[in-house]
Parts: structure tokens; C-alpha cells; sequence
């Protein structure tokens, strides 16, 4: 595995650097089937993730592997088009490359994007949910190993992960727009299975209102070196057991597909309030 030091995320953002040669304000990483938001970014300069010495590469088919610089809500932006997931064989650790990289970029403000499978059953297919909190009772931390002090502190507080004034600002952009919203808590399988019905019951009961397979490992090295963060999970199919059918990629493909427009015309405007 590739050595997980500070000079090694130095190189990969000083590589970035030298491409894009300017300092972006809002970092954003798009979940599944949500890459669109990245065509609508303007003045782009887009760097493939391969051509980054030592960066990782995305496996996901539905995720494009490129970062883009550029432009959207009148802000600089620098977008992850492409994730990194523990269930693609990634340890835990290295994925807190991007948030990282944002870090030393100057990035200010994070937005994390994801399909997620709704355990709240007042919840709707293609409803969006602002992420408050999160659970994750599974797997290890990306912040295990040697503490890196240049990011942040050994042991470090997550009660405003999912910072509070950004949540703020996402909740009054949600007048207007086409789609439903809610605020509630995330919760992380490892996956690449869909959870069983049995564990979305027990989920319920832990007081998770979606779940997924990501985000969590970015918000956790979001709080740790202090990036201010937005979680929006967009509620791609109701979770295993809520409904009589079966769980399929397509179905998470075909909602994210649906509300793609109304969905980044919202993000884009969340973006300029940031
Ligand atoms: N579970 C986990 N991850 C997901 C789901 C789900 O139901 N839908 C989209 N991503």
C-alpha cells in the first residue's frame, strides 16, 4: 500500500497545483449517477484521476474518474467527478486522499453527494435528504494509523461534522425548488451488497433515516482537519425490505438520472450562497 505521509499528499496536491494554477473556494465530491453537476461547470480545466502520479483510480463504472476545476455558482470549484469506496478494495485510509487534497488546495467549503436507499418510510424515491449526522458501526476509521498533526489532532470532535451553518444555508435553498426534503441521519454499510432487510430494520431502530456505502470516511477527514461539509443524499430507491421488490443498480441509476436537473440546479445554487 502506498505510504499515507504528509509528503505524499503534498505531491499529489502539488501536481493538482501546478495544473489548475489558481486556488479553488468549494470542493465538491458527486456520488453515483450524479456526475452531471460536473458538465455544468464552466472555464474547466479537468486533470484524469490517471494521470496524477500516485493517485488512486475509481472502478465504479457509473463514476468517471476526473477532477475538474473551474466554475459553477459564481464560485471556483474543484469537483471529484469519480469516488473512492472501501468496497472497491481501498483500505479505509486511503480514503481520505480527496477531502485532503481539497485541504491543501485552499478549498474552504465541502459538498458530498450520494445515492442512498431510504429506511425512513415517510420518505419518497427521488426525495433528497441534508445529512445531520451519521453512523457507522462497521469497519475501521480513515483516520487510523499515525495521526498526520499538519490535518489534525490524534482525537478529534464530531458533533458539527455536518456543519451546522452549511445545513442552514442548504435548507433555505430548498424554497422553490422541485423536490422534497429532509434532514436525518446516514447511515454506512460497507457493501458492495445491498444490506438485508434485517439489517435496514435493525438501522431503523438505530435511528437511521437512509443508508449507503459512502461519504462517511470523507466527512470523518472532513471534521479531522476542520473542513466545514454539506452531506445531500439523494433517496435513489426505498432500502432493502421496505418494499416487495428486489434492490437493483438500475433502479438507483434510473432516479438519480431523474432528478438530476432539478437536483444540480439546486446544488448549483447552494453553491453560490456558500
Ligand atoms: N443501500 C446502500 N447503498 C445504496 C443504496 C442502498 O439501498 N441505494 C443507493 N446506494
Amino acid at each position: 500500500m502506498q505510504k499515507m505521509d504528509y509528503a505524499y499528499f503534498r505531491s499529489v496536491a502539488d501536481f493538482v497545483k501546478n495544473v489548475i494554477k489558481d486556488e479553488p473556494d468549494v470542493g465538491i465530491i458527486l456520488g453515483s449517477g450524479l456526475k452531471k453537476l460536473a458538465s455544468r461547470i464552466t472555464e474547466k480545466i479537468v486533470v484524469d484521476y490517471k494521470d496524477i502520479p500516485g493517485f488512486l483510480e475509481s472502478t465504479v463504472e457509473s463514476h468517471e474518474g476526473k477532477l475538474v476545476f473551474g466554475r459553477l455558482g459564481n464560485k471556483k470549484v474543484i469537483c471529484m467527478s469519480g469516488r473512492f469506496h472501501h468496497y472497491e478494495g481501498y483500505p479505509f485510509e486511503m480514503l481520505t486522499l480527496p477531502i485532503r487534497l481539497f485541504k491543501l488546495l485552499g478549498v474552504r467549503k465541502t459538498i458530498v453527494t450520494n445515492a442512498a436507499g431510504a429506511v425512513n418510510t415517510s420518505y419518497n424515491v427521488g426525495d433528497i435528504m441534508i445529512i445531520k449526522d451519521h453512523l457507522k458501526l462497521t469497519g475501521a476509521s480513515p483516520l487510523q494509523g499515525d495521526n498526520i498533526d499538519e490535518f489534525g489532532p490524534r482525537f478529534f470532535d464530531t458533533t458539527d461534522m455536518y456543519t451546522a451553518e452549511l445545513r442552514k444555508t442548504a435548507l433555505e435553498c430548498t424554497k422553490d425548488v422541485p423536490l422534497k426534503f429532509h434532514e436525518g441521519v446516514y447511515m454506512y454499510f460497507t457493501g458492495p451488497q445491498f444490506e438485508t432487510p434485517a439489517e435496514i430494520r435493525a438501522a431503523r431502530i438505530l435511528g437511521a433515516d437512509a443508508v449507503g456505502m459512502s461519504t462517511v470516511t470523507e466527512a470523518l477527514t472532513a471534521a479531522h482537519c476542520s473542513m466545514p461539509l454539506l452531506g445531500l443524499s439523494v433517496m435513489t430507491n426505498m432500502a432493502a425490505g421496505v418494499l416487495d421488490k428486489k434492490l437493483t443498480d438500475e433502479e438507483v441509476g434510473e432516479t438519480a438520472d431523474r432528478i438530476s436537473e432539478p437536483f444540480c440546479d439546486y446544488v448549483e445554487k447552494v453553491i453560490s450562497r456558500f
